[in-house]
């Protein structure tokens, strides 16, 4: 059984912070109900669509869900959602700023229906402070957090950081709070109103920078890490964007077995470079030492070669790598799911090895399970659902 299994989730998410919320938790076997208006999750309009069908950014992040199409803006769509509620243990939205209210949906009301309920609100920045009524998507997030501010060259200008940690990140955290509320309204039968700010989930990445300033001067630009005793990216053999190789020799162990691995066992003892200190001091020095050997090196071989020496490294992986290497794909990393429009689907998988996690499933399609689950809930018959589509409160309008 899996480890949710019970747990009922009214999602009320879009694009990424909030939807990686809910579909964590339906990997772990929660029934996850993601209620969307009749144009769907903008998340379903996030890139080319796939054959006609959703766009791959969708099914990343809504697989394992149940779907239904409820106009909120109507008032039938809106009593259809307050009967839903007491039935549910978990709520979550990640509308902008003011838009529930908007929908005339309140947290407090929701709460008397089903004191059990646990709601669960991101925001940008939260739901007080002068910033509130910000509209936030991940980078946002990342620039008010610290986290542009570490990252570049030295001397360059603060650089945006790729990955979306900001909206993924959020999700998770929001999971986590949502997993000990749940644990609580298990104990107590009360659910609680859990608030997350996307920017304060993102500081949360940023406590290793150079915490020892904190409150006196900012942290520098650590896009460049040639400085911190040979730690860094080093150039492979091959023309490649990505033919570089990161090396990262904390211990004087780990640097012994770098210097034996390049064949330099001379540099083990040269006082240039035997200490972390000397080796910053002559940063320039040891870069040259060291990618005289990578540059001989196809990536994965060297990788191989330092990694198993005992020497914290990664080739860089690039995003064809993530689907190709041979070490995830030995660890059935992407899971492919047939998709009724879209055909196969390939699908990177969530990283909880454990038993009480679902398999991998794709995306439902917009209002796949809405006569499924108004009946299954609320007991609606053919009639009452024939009646609800054609006021057009269940219907997509795509
Ligand atoms: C991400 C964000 C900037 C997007 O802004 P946006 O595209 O204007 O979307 P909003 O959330 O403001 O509005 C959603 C709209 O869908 C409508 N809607 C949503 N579900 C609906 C439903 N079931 N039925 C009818 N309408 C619905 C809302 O009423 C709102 O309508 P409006 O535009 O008339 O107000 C904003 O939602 C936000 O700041 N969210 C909080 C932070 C966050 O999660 N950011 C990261 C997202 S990955």
């Amino acid at each position: 059984m899996a480890a949710l299994d019970g747990m009922r989730v009214l999602d009320m998410t879009q694009y990424e912070a909030g939807t990686s919320c809910t579909q964590y938790l339906a990997w772990l076997g929660a029934d996850v109900v993601k209620i969307e208006g009749p144009h769907g999750d903008p998340g379903r309009y996030v890139g080319p669509p796939l054959n006609g069908g959703d766009p791959q950014y969708f099914m990343n992040y809504n697989g394992n869900k149940r779907s239904v199409v409820l106009d909120l803006k109507s008032e039938r769509g809106r009593q259809t959602f307050f009967e839903l509620v007491p039935h549910f243990d978990v709520f979550v939205e990640n509308y902008g700023p003011g838009v529930l209210e908007a929908l005339r949906i309140d947290i407090e009301e929701l709460r008397r229906l089903n004191p059990r309920l646990i709601c669960a609100r991101v925001k940008g920045f939260g739901l007080s402070g002068p910033y509130k009524d910000f509209m936030v998507y991940d980078w946002v997030a990342q620039a008010a957090a610290g986290a542009f501010s570490v990252t570049g060259d030295v001397d360059g200008p603060p650089r945006i950081v790729g990955p979306t940690y900001a909206d993924s990140g959020t999700g998770m955290q929001a999971a986590i709070g949502i997993l000990a509320a749940y644990v609580e309204q298990q104990r107590t039968g009360l659910g609680q109103v859990i608030e997350i700010s996307m920017q304060e989930v993102v500081t949360m990445f940023m406590r290793t920078l150079e915490p020892e300033k904190w409150g006196q001067e900012p942290a520098g630009r650590h896009g460049y890490l040639r400085g911190r005793a040979a730690g860094g990216l080093y150039p492979c053999k091959g023309e490649g964007a990505n033919d570089w190789m990161f090396i990262y020799p904390v211990t004087s162990q780990m640097w012994d077995a770098l210097c034996t691995t390049i064949n330099r066992p001379d540099m083990v003892h040269d006082e240039r470079y035997c200490t972390a200190e000397a080796r910053v001091a002559n940063v320039d020095d040891v870069y040259a030492q060291i990618s005289a050997w990578t540059s001989q090196h196809e990536k994965r071989e060297a990788m191989k070669l330092l990694g198993s020496a005992g020497v914290p490294c990664s080739y860089v992986f690039d995003t064809m790598d993530l689907f190709n290497d041979e070490h995830l794909r030995a660890r059935d990393f992407v899971q492919t799911v047939d998709h009724p429009v879209v055909g196969e689907v390939q699908l990177l998988r969530h990283p909880l090895r454990m038993a009480g996690t679902e398999p991998m499933e794709r995306s439902p399609l917009l209002g796949e399970h809405t006569d499924e689950v108004l009946a299954e809930v609320l007991g609606m018959d053919a009639a009452a659902l024939g009646d609800l589509a054609s006021e057009g409160v269940t219907r997509p309008r795509v």
